[in-house]
């Protein structure tokens, strides 16, 4: 029997990843779309699936690849890099920065998470560096700029975790309508307080969803599941799923829903998104909860909505201002609300842990080593967050004489004009370029090359003006 994990993915004798996926397409870029999509994300929300009989590519240039994973990077991620062949060395913390500057001089790949500092300093010495893998949602501990400049990709995790949230704010819907943090309080403290005023089922209550993307639209099947009837509000024209239905305007939703649960993102306009206009036009005893980040509530006015009766309970997961580390820091100093908001009944708090799930954190290992395997062996930035998306099928085994060219260079006119002069003597089977600012990228399949000719294109290109860094894979 095969076991769960291993549905969806095996490995060939070629020691490449096969995804398996039956939408295999010869289209050029053969990549294939999440579901129609709710989700506002990138044009290439799917992943290229390699054919069946895809050449494993070697880079020509480098020899044995070389990765450093640092900050404990799940187990899931190391099995797959190491399997690749790579030669991954792993160091469960981060470096000071001294010795991540001799570590990194070494590496074609690094991998870390939130805490490792890639500034411009440290990636100036990362020579041979061509992709960063962030392990975690957030990229803001990279120089994303000067990674982009010097032809450095970046990939991350952004979504890995959407069901740990919705799971979380199913839980605290029903431990709302129950008032079960506060029965739990005073069990805690002793105290038997049986009562069933103002303690509700789920079943038949409205949940309004504000923001229907990869969170929103998961908590929508659940929440339809157990019964609810679910209304949303976004910025984007979407496909509802199941019978959950769109509303026209946040105060239609605020006027119809039992439970009101955000799932936008942080952005000037969703700053202060439900404050002390949106807690009027709330129903009168109605729910709140925030999952999505701390900067949407206005925390003052929840308490003031609260106090009044308006709102019957409220979840929050997330605050403007968050401790950065563990320990007892969530106070006024952090907050100046701090203790009137612990003060209040039938409010949850959690320390930001929507998405803090052992299955995220495989899942976030899982995505992100497969970005990099696919970055390294195939040029494909399908996800990367500073580089334009740029794919191309792969080569196959009936294609033993071709290579894969790729440059990435500065997005100024004439370049394409060069790069074809250079290749024009071989049959460009197929071609992809596009830019993101200052940086474009370049992606060829060309025919007939043996090791001169593309030691010989390799030289060429690198002489061009514009080369900001030249691959090829053969
Ligand atoms: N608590 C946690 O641990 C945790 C974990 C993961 C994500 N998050 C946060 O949850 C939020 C949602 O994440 P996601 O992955 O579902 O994002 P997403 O990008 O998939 O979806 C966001 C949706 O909000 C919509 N939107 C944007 N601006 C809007 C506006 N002004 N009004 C209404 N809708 C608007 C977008 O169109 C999109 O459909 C983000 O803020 C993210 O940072 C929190």
């Amino acid at each position: 029997m095969t076991s769960a994990k291993d549905i969806g993915q095996h490995r060939d004798t070629s020691g490449l990843n096969i995804f398996a996926n039956p939408n295999l397409s010869t289209s050029p870029t053969a990549s294939f779309q999440s579901a129609p999509s709710s989700h506002g994300g990138s044009l290439f929300a799917g992943r290229t699936v390699p054919l069946p009989n895809a050449k494993h590519l070697k880079p020509f240039a480098t020899e044995d690849i070389k990765v450093l994973l640092l900050e404990n990077v799940n187990q899931t991620g190391r099995d797959i890099l190491t399997g690749q062949g790579y030669q991954v060395e792993f160091l469960k913390s981060s470096l000071p920065e001294d010795q991540l500057i001799e570590k990194i001089r070494d590496v074609h790949v690094i991998g870390i998470r939130s805490k490792t500092k890639l500034t411009a300093r440290v990636l100036k010495e990362a020579r041979n560096l061509i992709v960063i893998g962030c392990f975690c949602i957030g990229t803001n501990q990279v120089d994303l700029q000067y990674a982009a400049a010097h032809g450095i990709a970046v990939f991350n995790s952004p979504f890995s975790n959407s069901r740990s949230v919705a799971e979380l704010v199913i839980s605290e819907i029903i431990a709302l309508a129950r008032q079960l943090g506060d029965r739990s309080m005073e069990m805690h403290a002793g105290t038997w307080n049986k009562v069933s005023t103002k303690c509700w089922e789920i079943r038949g209550k409205t949940l309004g969803i504000i923001g229907y993307g990869h969170i929103g639209a998961q908590l929508s099947v659940l929440a339809e599941a157990m019964g609810m009837s679910v209304i949303f509000y976004d910025v984007l024209n979407l496909m509802a799923l199941g019978t959950a239905q769109q509303v026209p305007t946040l105060e239609t939703l605020l006027a119809k829903s039992d439970f009101v649960t955000c799932h936008v993102p942080e952005l000037p306009e969703t700053k202060n998104m439900i404050g002390p206009q949106q807690f009027e036009q709330m129903k009168q005893g109605s729910y709140l909860i925030n999952a999505s980040r701390g900067s949407v509530v206005d925390i003052s006015a929840l308490i003031h909505a609260m106090r009044s009766g308006k709102i019957a309970g409220a979840a929050l997961d997330v605050y403007p201002n968050e401790p950065a580390g563990n320990g007892d820091y969530f106070n006024d100093d952090l907050n100046t609300w701090g203790s009137d908001l612990r003060g209040l009944k039938n409010v949850i708090l959690t320390p930001h842990i929507g998405g803090s799930t052992e299955e995220a954190q495989s899942a976030i290992g899982v995505e992100v080593a497969q970005a990099l395997v696919r970055y390294v062996n195939e040029g494909t930035t399908l996800g990367a967050v500073n580089l334009p998306e740029v794919t191309l099928r792969s080569l196959t085994m009936d294609e033993p004489n071709h290579a894969r060219v790729i440059y990435i260079h500065q997005n100024v006119p004439g370049v394409l004009r060069k790069v074809n002069e250079i290749l024009g003597d071989h049959n460009v089977d197929k071609q992809m370029t596009d830019s993101r600012d200052d940086v474009a990228y370049l992606m060829a399949d060309i025919s007939d090359v043996d090791n001169s000719t593309i030691k010989d294109l390799y030289e060429r290109l690198e002489s061009l003006s514009s080369r900001v860094m030249t691959r090829i894979l053969y």
